[in-house]
């Protein structure tokens, strides 16, 4: 049966009107002294009621201190149109509460109900070929769709009615990994209208939006915004504007962004004094979690580091890699203090290509991990292996038959007993070192950079993000704290600012580069900077014309090479080989060469640069190696000259500070030796770090 759409209710209407806005943060739902919280998923609609209070009474025994519920439990919550129970959802509520559980509660918006599709099937995502999406998964609605928006809007006011001045209740989760996973976007009708109406929105008149997008190339000119389309690659016979996508993923962020924005607000009209994030995914490239600082209070995000090939060494499989795990702390830390991840792996997980075992003390360390990378909290995914469904080869905190701690489980409850342990010597005075303090770096990404590049590589061999790691990497191997930044963020009071591959630029930036390196800092940019305006258009004029001033050098040309091939470069009498991206660079009068290409028809040519300006420097890495160690040098050559003291860390050997605490967790497949005065006081660990081991020590 068809039921008509339902008329849009006042609520919707004031969503629609009223921007959401972050709530003031309650410096209770996260006491400083208590550092880090870890919690638990728990799904009560899968398991008999009769096993409830058994299994909330056994997460307290393991020690964590709240769980998380009703994700994925819309049709439990709303078995039919209209009709709410949350009565299971409330039971389970009162159980954590018994049990000194704070409790997280879940839009269920991944999973709408079958008889929604059923009456509404407009609410399905489209995908690239034309084909609505099936029920029997998740993630399958369309956020565009107004009529789906007015039944989460529904759902999540009735959730927030129940529970949101509960104080049992700590916080909310908006839907989960905001995607469409693999399917990427939605092509509907809705979507293909809202995209329009962005346009619309943006441009004013169809002739601004040709100009943006490049019409007179290929006659692609449009008459009016009605004809335009989600670009769509399996019905483009040949590239399409790069200028048309660069919009398209613009306006999916933040569509994205505003289904965000819609949730919360639904929630805080009724919720007061709780909490809200979202659990983003880890380094995914369509959803940028900067466009939703006003509507969340903290910044989560999921992780699982072990599934597959992935980390450095023979060992690194097993480890995971360090600076993605780094550098999601040091993103979502940055947006206002609150952040952690609200899925972190329990164990082998069912959907990498291959699902290998965490090495054993590997999620400890990756939960300490979380400790030095200032996390506030940390969550896993899930208490009980599931014993049907998708995910049943998916290991929990609990093994199989429900009661038993997995080896995962016994990993979470040692790093909560060390977590009690070290707050009992939390000092509140405190204060960052100075020399890590000297280090302190701004890591400068956009993900209008990340989606440019993405559209036009111009190599294959590019890699946007192992582009960024490099460098990353470089920065924790000289034991700098790191905050990763996007632009609106002020970077104006770290003594050193990296900005890598920064493709788009617009005279503000270069202005706040200018004033920031006059007045002292140290910037350093990297090839493919400054290539093109906001729009990705190139200059009229030299190549990456606006930085030529700052970098106090031109770029008359670039080359990459064929995979297979590789060229080299020199510098400080060693020689590393490159084959993605190679700037030739002509230095101005003094400007000092860093590295200069060994090979090619270009040999003896600059490829990195430094030279100092006002009272700072700027230093510009025109080449991309394949293994990072030029880059790797010159980031502590520039740290040295700048008298910040670098250290020589293996890069996979992460060592923060964090509220009086130093931290060392060892992602390397090697023993590793901790960077500690003889007087340390070791509180977790030893002096010898083994691989996937973790040390916590006080400085006297
Ligand atoms: C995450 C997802 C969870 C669960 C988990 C399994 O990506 O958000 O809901 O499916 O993977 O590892």
């Amino acid at each position: 049966m068809i039921r008509p759409r339902p008329v849009a209710s006042a609520l919707l209407l004031f969503s629609l009107v009223v921007e959401s806005s972050f709530s003031a943060i309650n410096p209770d739902w996260f006491p400083k002294q208590d550092m880090l919280t870890i919690g638990v998923y728990y799904y009560p609609e899968a398991w008999p009621e009769s096993q409830w209070a058994r299994d909330m009474a056994n997460i307290r025994k393991l020690g964590m201190e709240y769980v998380h519920m009703g994700e994925f439990a819309w049709y439990y919550m709303e078995p039919s149109e209209g009709k709410f129970n949350f009565d299971w959802l409330e039971k389970n509520v009162e159980l954590a509460h018994q049990n000194g559980l704070k409790v997280i509660l879940c839009t269920p918006s991944a999973t709408p109900p079958i008889w929604l599709e059923e009456s509404h099937p407009e609410i399905l995502m489209v995908d690239a070929q034309g084909r609505t999406m099936q029920h029997g998964s998740r993630e399958q609605a369309d956020w565009s769709s107004p009529v789906y928006r007015d039944y989460v809007t529904k759902i999540d006011t009735e959730l927030a009615k129940r529970f949101g001045t509960d104080p049992r209740v700590w916080g909310w989760q908006i839907d989960n990994e905001l995607s469409h996973y693999g399917r990427r976007y939605s092509y509907s009708k809705a979507a293909t209208q809202r995209f329009r109406d962005w346009l619309r929105e943006k441009y004013g008149t169809v002739d601004k939006l040709n100009q943006a997008w490049g019409g007179a190339f290929w006659s692609t000119n449009y008459q009016n915004f009605d004809q335009i389309q989600i670009p769509n690659t399996d019905t483009l016979v040949a590239d399409p504007s790069p200028h048309w996508v660069l919009d398209f993923d613009r306006w999916f962020a933040n569509e994205a962004a505003g289904y965000i924005s819609m949730q919360a607000t639904a929630l805080r009209r009724y919720s007061k004094n709780q909490w809200i994030t979202t659990n983003f995914m880890s380094m995914h490239e369509d959803v940028d979690p900067s466009l939703s600082q006003k509507s969340l209070d903290v910044f989560t995000w999921t992780i699982y580091p072990v599934h597959g090939d992935l980390g450095e060494g023979p060992l690194g499989f097993r480890l995971g890699s360090a600076e993605q795990m780094s550098f999601m702390h040091d993103f979502m830390r940055s947006f206002d203090g609150l952040s952690g991840p609200l899925e972190l792996q329990p164990g082998e997980v069912n959907w990498g290509e291959t699902n290998p075992w965490p090495l054993p003390g590997a999620i400890h360390m990756w939960l300490l991990r979380a400790f030095g990378a200032g996390a506030r909290m940390v969550c896993t995914y899930r208490y009980r292996q599931p014993l049907y469904g998708s995910e049943l080869y998916h290991k929990g905190l609990a093994e199989t038959d429900g009661v038993t701690p997995s080896p995962g489980g016994r990993e979470y409850a040692q790093a909560m007993s060390d977590i009690l342990e070290l707050r009992k010597h939390y000092k509140p005075s405190a204060r960052e070192p100075q020399a890590y303090a000297a280090r302190r770096t701004a890591f400068l990404i956009a993900f209008d950079n990340r989606w440019d590049i993405s559209n036009h590589k111009q190599t294959v061999r590019w890699d946007t993000v192992g582009h960024w790691m490099r460098y990353y990497r470089a920065l924790k191997s000289v034991e700098a704290p790191i905050d990763v930044l996007t632009p609106d963020r002020d970077f104006s009071n770290h003594p050193f600012v990296v900005a890598p591959a920064y493709q788009l630029v617009d005279s503000d930036l270069i202005r706040r580069f200018t004033s920031y390196v006059q007045a002292g800092g140290h910037l350093i940019l990297t090839c493919r900077t400054g290539q093109k305006d906001m729009q990705g258009h190139l200059w009229e004029g030299p190549w990456a014309m606006p930085i030529l001033p700052l970098i106090g050098a031109r770029i008359p040309f670039y080359d990459d090479l064929p995979v297979g091939v590789n060229g080299h470069v020199s510098s400080g009498g060693k020689t590393y080989a490159w084959g993605t991206w190679g700037d030739i660079l002509q230095p101005d009068n003094g400007t000092e060469v860093l590295a200069t290409y060994a090979d090619q028809f270009y040999a003896g040519k600059p490829a990195a640069i430094t030279r100092k300006l006002g009272k700072g420097s700027v230093t510009y890495i025109g080449v991309d190696t394949l293994d990072g160690e030029l880059e790797r040098s010159l980031i502590h050559r520039v740290y040295d000259a700048a008298g910040a003291s670098p250290l020589n860390l293996d890069p996979n050997f992460v060592v923060d500070w964090r509220d009086g605490f130093w931290v060392a967790t060892n992602f390397a497949s090697q023993t590793e030796h901790i960077p500690a005065s003889p007087r340390a006081q070791i509180l977790v660990g030893q002096r010898d770090v083994p691989p996937g081991g973790a040390t916590v020590w006080q400085e006297p």
